[in-house]
């Protein structure tokens, strides 16, 4: 006996217009078929089987680790789709059952809906709710009692029933003897042709089993994604969702509507968070730090009490008490340690800068060691490249690189070697030696009146 979930992600999504299939299109960037699958799982379910169909194997591809699939060659209905999975079901299991098109829907409103199952001993329980435009959904259709009599949908309903404004989630919980025994009785006698699901609802039912609709949340939960303008909607909910649980833990966020962060990223409390700013793909940001208007922050870690002003770190590390920007750029594999200073307009790319070394402006560093307490001045450039090949930097503790210098790689600056500025350095620099490469400046008295004559 255990507890599993269903997802169905068959359809191809036609109104999506897209090549791709409709659940791997993201949601705060998420697929929308691995929201449902993480919120099942932290709902407690057991085992996933998510039913593919269109693109399937593009699909597969993108799921999260450790679901079964089952195949659908050709989509004839939810409960078609649902039946490709009956090897998996027995009949002691509970089986929820959810579309991969639903990227809203929490692992509380799962539980409830489970417990209200298990509570009311139902064999069936539809998870509904009341939304003043029902227009495309099914209806919920109760007796006398106002028990769950059956689900109609929209292009088999009468006049009267498409009134009912209680809509079918398209999320159930079903016992598994139920559902296994009433998808053998469903047919396709129906305006779509189609097997429907939700006519094992009525066949239960008339089996003199009890089934449930439970009303147990809001529209802007259990949303399906059909189009581009509902996976937007889908978005702006999801990223409102976000930010709130980043405020509630500590988080001050200037301004939620233009604060763009995706799921799975941690923030540190007592960081704020500016305007305009986008943080993405699992990244880490410490206590105490301050991500400046318009940064940009992807798959990367910063340490506490740093300041990024006006950034784009990319794949990147940077430490504690630091500071980025404004306008510098930290490409892949950018490695910057402590009480480090990053300023305007200095790009990093696949380079350490170990503690205390400091690159205020305008320079290129690229392929680069960069050791502690250096100070590289405005405009020097780390030439690492041929034309053909990259080559490396290497850049030890206590140097000092002047202004308007270019590294010429590979090449080797010493500890506490000193660079005069604006020279060219194409040999290793010795420990505590001044390299100056450039040539001597020449005055040439009384020049401009000897020209102006
Ligand atoms: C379905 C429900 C409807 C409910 C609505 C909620 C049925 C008959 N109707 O309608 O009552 O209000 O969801 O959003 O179940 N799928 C397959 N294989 C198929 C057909 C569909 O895997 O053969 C998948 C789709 O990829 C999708 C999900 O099932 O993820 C729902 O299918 P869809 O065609 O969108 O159903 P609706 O018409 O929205
Ligand atoms: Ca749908």
């Amino acid at each position: 006996m255990s507890f599993k979930a269903l997802i169905l992600a068959a359809g191809k999504g036609t109104r999506m217009k897209s090549k791709y299939p409709k659940v791997i299109h993201k949601v705060c960037g998420k697929e929308m078929v691995n929201h449902v699958i993480g919120a099942s799982k932290n709902a407690g379910v057991d085992e996933v089987i998510t039913i593919l169909g269109h693109e399937a194997e593009i699909v597969k591809e993108k799921l999260e680790k450790g679901t079964l699939t089952v195949m659908q060659t050709e989509q004839l209905g939810t409960g078609h789709a649902v039946k490709m999975a009956k090897d998996y079901i027995d009949d002691e299991d509970t089986v929820l059952v959810l579309c991969g098109d639903t990227p809203l829907i929490k692992e509380e409103t799962i539980k409830k809906l489970f417990d209200y199952h298990k509570d009311n001993k139902y064999h069936a329980t539809v998870l509904t709710t009341i939304i003043e435009n029902p227009t495309g959904y099914g209806r919920i259709i109760r007796d006398e009692n106002d028990d769950l009599l059956k689900i109609v949908e929209q292009k088999d309903a009468t006049y009267k029933e498409k009134e009912t404004k209680e809509i079918n989630s398209g999320i159930y919980c079903f016992n598994g003897k139920s559902l296994r025994e009433s998808l053998e009785l469903i047919d396709n006698n129906n305006a779509q042709n189609e097997y429907y699901l939700t006519d094992t609802i009525k066949i239960i039912r008339e089996e003199g089993n009890k089934v449930g609709a439970f009303n147990g949340s809001k529209i802007e939960e259990l949303m399906g994604v059909n189009s581009r303008v509902e996976l937007s909607k889908a978005e702006q909910i999801m990223k409102q969702r976000i930010n709130e649980l980043h405020m509630v833990n500590g988080v001050t966020i200037i301004d939620t509507t233009s604060t763009y962060i995706e799921c799975d990223v941690e923030i540190g409390n007592d960081t704020i968070i500016y305007p305009g700013v986008m943080i993405s793909k699992n990244s880490k940001i410490g206590s105490n730090c301050t991500i400046g208007m318009n940064s940009k922050i992807s798959n990367s870690k910063i340490g506490d009490n740093t300041t990024i002003e006006n950034s784009t770190i990319i794949d990147s590390e940077v430490g504690e008490n630091t500071s980025v920007g404004p306008y510098a750029y930290l490409r892949p594999n950018s490695k910057l340690g402590n009480n480090v200073k990053i300023g305007d307009f200095v790009e990093v790319k696949n380079a350490t800068i170990e503690d205390n070394s400091k690159a205020s402006h305008l320079s290129y560093i690229g392929d680069a060691h960069v050791g502690k307490d250096v100070n590289i001045g405005c405009g020097v450039v780390f030439v690492n490249y041929d034309g053909k090949n990259k080559h490396k930097s290497i850049v030890k503790d206590g140097a000092f690189i002047g202004s308007n210098s270019n590294l010429v790689a590979p090449v080797t600056i010493n500890e506490k070697g000193y660079i005069a500025t604006g020279s060219t350095i194409t040999k290793d620099v010795p420990q505590g030696a001044l390299a100056v490469a450039r040539k001597r400046q020449e005055n040439k008295d009384g020049w401009v009146e000897r020209k102006n004559r």
